[in-house]
């Protein structure tokens, strides 16, 4: 959800400001989803980099985050979205954690769309943990490190789409972006529509994936 900072600048406006625009996209994004089908959506949020930013942003990351579950999570239990969370999310503020996991037990036996919101989240960290989980229970195999993987609960990763014309991963599902198709786009996240998402997904439907064969 990449471009928020770059948002508010060009409006002369505070970063938070460009964060609070991007929770918005974030709850238009989260109805379109679901209205489309999507099994999962991940959404990195918070990267295990992102606590080297000044305080102030941090505690205002941490603030929308609160806002957002408070208001949001009803929404989720009556339209069947399942929340799950990606990263070390033990580290964050102790009453976001609370009501964290209060969301998740809430929303646990949901069938619609999984969102997962990636929190503390970095994925060489994610890695270095499902192998040590791995190394724990036996063979460090493919298999299971991917059944360590935060993700392990989820559908394979199909179409990674990055925001804001950076052109990286930024240690995002690198394990899982093996054979995922990856989406750039100029468009900074606060401006991101559901019509910039059906695009991607347009797009997606025309690739022919070969997974390394012919
Ligand atoms: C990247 O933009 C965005 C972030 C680091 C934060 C994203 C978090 C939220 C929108 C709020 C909380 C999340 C949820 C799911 C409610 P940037 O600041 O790096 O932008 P820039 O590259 O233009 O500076």
């Amino acid at each position: 959800m990449d471009g928020n900072g770059r948002w508010a600048k060009a409006r002369h406006l505070p970063r938070a400001v460009g964060h609070q625009r991007g929770v918005e996209a974030v709850r238009t994004l989260v109805r379109a989803a679901r209205e489309r089908g999507l099994e999962a959506m991940t959404l990195y949020a918070f990267s295990t980099e992102n606590w080297n930013r000044p305080q102030d942003e941090v505690a205002a990351l941490m603030g929308l985050l609160r806002h957002y579950i408070a208001a949001d999570i009803e929404e989720f239990a009556q339209n069947g979205v399942r929340l799950q969370i990606i990263g070390d999310y033990s580290k964050l503020p102790g009453d976001v954690v609370k009501m964290l996991e209060d969301a998740l037990a809430r929303t646990a036996g949901n069938t619609g769309t999984t969102l997962a919101v990636a929190l503390n989240y970095g994925s060489q960290d994610e890695i270095v943990r499902a192998a040590r989980a791995a190394a724990a229970e036996g063979a460090i195999t493919a298999e299971a490190i991917a059944a360590n993987l935060d993700t392990a609960a989820m559908p394979p990763l199909d179409l990674l789409i990055r925001t804001s014309g950076e052109v990286r991963l930024s240690n995002f599902l690198l394990w899982q972006a093996a054979y995922a198709e990856l989406w750039f786009t100029d468009v900074l996240w606060p401006d991101f529509t559901p019509a910039h998402l059906d695009e991607a997904l347009a797009a997606f439907a025309r690739r022919e994936r070969r997974y390394g064969g012919r």
